[in-house]
């Protein structure tokens, strides 16, 4: 299969046969994945990788109950670190900077990077991967069952494992709603809502084919996919709930010393 041909089947895999990982293939992905470009080649990040059952039932409830925690093999956590390197400072006489908001993002886009980077390489072995969204949202819980010392936050983390279902891939934007050539082109309304049509129509099926969402989607009497995202998936009140944790985290592992 041609790499554009492997990375356009890609789809998020929520179900995982009871097979471990071999140590060695593990070791071949996460490996691959620290190719990710990297800012200075700086490496701001680490990657922590959890097996033990007792651990994935203690993060469980930390992602909001998402079986697949569990379920799957092991979940990968990639957290943005200027620990490491700032550790590496202090024995070199070196300024002890990265302790801002900066540096936060930075780590973030390495963390985001060398994730993507792992979780194609999984899939190259035939594993299947399901990010978290949690990991961020709930960053200070998790932060503290995997031990976080300053200076690190949790960014994204994946379920990882042998597929156990074939699900149909999930619809995206047609490219033309995505790319721009050489300056932004804002849209008219007309062609919004026809760059989300077909958004519409299969998000608006599947959301309600989940009986839990269904359950939700009929409690708050919405109508339409627009209002699934707004009124039930990603309210203005858990957003701003995260962001305070993000921010109250980001403040308690010192990375808001911005002068
Ligand atoms: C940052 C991020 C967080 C995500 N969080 C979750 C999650 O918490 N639970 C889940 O089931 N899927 C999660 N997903 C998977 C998305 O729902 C999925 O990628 C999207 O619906 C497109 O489907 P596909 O990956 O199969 O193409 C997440 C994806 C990303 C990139």
């Amino acid at each position: 299969m041609s790499t554009i041909d492997f990375i356009e089947n890609h789809r998020s895999i929520r179900k995982y046969k009871k097979k471990n990982i071999d140590p060695k293939i593990l070791e071949k992905i996460l490996s691959a994945g620290t190719r990710a470009s990297t800012s200075g080649n700086m490496q701001a990040y680490s990657i922590i990788v959890t097996t033990e059952p007792s651990l994935k039932q203690k993060l469980l409830p930390l992602h909001f109950n998402q079986e697949m925690v569990v379920e799957a093999p092991a979940l990968i956590t990639f957290c943005g670190d200027f620990h490491r390197m700032r550790r590496w400072l202090e024995q070199r006489q070196a300024p002890a900077n990265f302790d801002n908001f900066m540096s936060f993002m930075i780590a973030t886009i390495d963390a985001t990077l060398v994730s993507q980077n792992v979780a194609l390489a999984a899939e190259g072995e035939g594993l299947g991967v399901c990010y978290l969204g949690t990991t961020l949202a709930n960053c200070e819980n998790i932060g503290d069952a995997l031990n976080l010392p300053p200076h690190v936050i949790p960014v994204v983390g994946f379920a990882i494992g042998y597929p156990d279902e074939v699900p149909d891939k999930r619809d995206r934007l047609p490219l033309e709603a995505i790319v721009h050539h050489e300056t932004y082109q804002d849209y008219t309304n007309v062609e919004i809502l026809n760059m989300y049509a077909r958004k519409e129509k299969t998000g608006w099926e599947r959301y309600n084919s989940l009986p839990e969402l269904k359950k939700l989607i009929e409690k708050e009497g919405v109508t339409n996919l627009a209002q699934i995202y707004t009124k039930v998936k990603y309210t203005k009140s858990s957003h701003h709930q995260y962001s305070n944790t993000v921010l109250n985290y980001l403040q308690a592992q010192q990375f808001m010393e911005n002068g």
